[in-house]
C-alpha cells in the first residue's frame, strides 16, 4: 500500500513536470514569435523611411534600431534547449554557437545603424541594409521557409 502510494506520487510529479515543461516550451515559442514580429515592425519603420514613404526622422530610426539591438540580445534565451517548434529548424540546437553568433551579428549591425542615423539618410541606408542581411542570414539557415 505504502509502495503504491509513493509510486502514484512519483507518477503525478512526473506528469506535472512534463505538463510544466510543455507549457514553458509553448510560452517560449509564442514569446520569440512576438519578439520577431517586433523586429519586423521596427524594420518596416526604417524601410518606409528609406523608400520615402515616410520622411526620414533620425530619432525614430535610431529608436527602431535600438529596439532591434535589444531584441537581438534576447534571441538566444528565447531559443533555449527544449523549445523546439514553431518555424524554428532543429539545426539551431545542433549549431547553437553559430545561431548565437548570428544573433550577435544582428545586435552589432543594429547598433551601427543606430549610430549611422546621425549621418542622415545616406549613412543610414547602407547601415540598415546590413541589418536586413543579418536577419536574412539567420532565417536562411535556421527558419522554416514558409
Ligand atoms: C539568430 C537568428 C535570427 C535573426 C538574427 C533574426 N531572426 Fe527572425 N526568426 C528566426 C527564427 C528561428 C524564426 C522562427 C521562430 C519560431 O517560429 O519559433 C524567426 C521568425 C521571424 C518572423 C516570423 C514571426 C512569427 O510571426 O511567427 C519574423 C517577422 C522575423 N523573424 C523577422 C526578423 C527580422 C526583421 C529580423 C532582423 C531585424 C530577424 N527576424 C532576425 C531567427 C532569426
Amino acid at each position: 500500500m505504502r509502495r503504491l502510494i509513493s509510486v502514484g506520487v512519483v507518477t503525478f510529479a512526473a506528469a506535472a513536470a512534463i505538463a510544466g515543461y510543455a507549457f514553458a516550451q509553448e510560452d517560449l515559442i509564442a514569446k520569440r514569435q512576438a519578439l520577431m514580429k517586433d523586429n519586423g515592425a521596427q524594420a518596416t519603420i526604417a524601410g518606409q523611411m528609406l523608400r520615402g514613404d515616410t520622411p526620414f526622422d533620425a530619432a525614430a530610426a535610431k529608436a527602431a534600431m535600438e529596439k532591434i539591438a535589444a531584441d537581438a540580445a534576447e534571441i538566444p534565451a528565447d531559443f533555449a534547449p527544449g523549445s523546439e517548434g514553431g518555424d524554428a529548424l532543429p539545426a539551431i540546437w545542433e549549431n547553437f554557437a553559430d545561431f548565437e553568433a548570428k544573433a550577435t551579428a544582428l545586435k552589432t549591425a543594429a547598433e551601427a545603424a543606430a549610430a549611422a542615423t546621425e549621418g542622415g539618410l545616406e549613412a543610414f541606408g547602407p547601415a540598415f541594409g546590413a541589418v536586413g542581411q543579418a536577419c536574412g542570414a539567420c532565417h536562411q539557415t535556421y527558419r522554416k521557409a514558409s
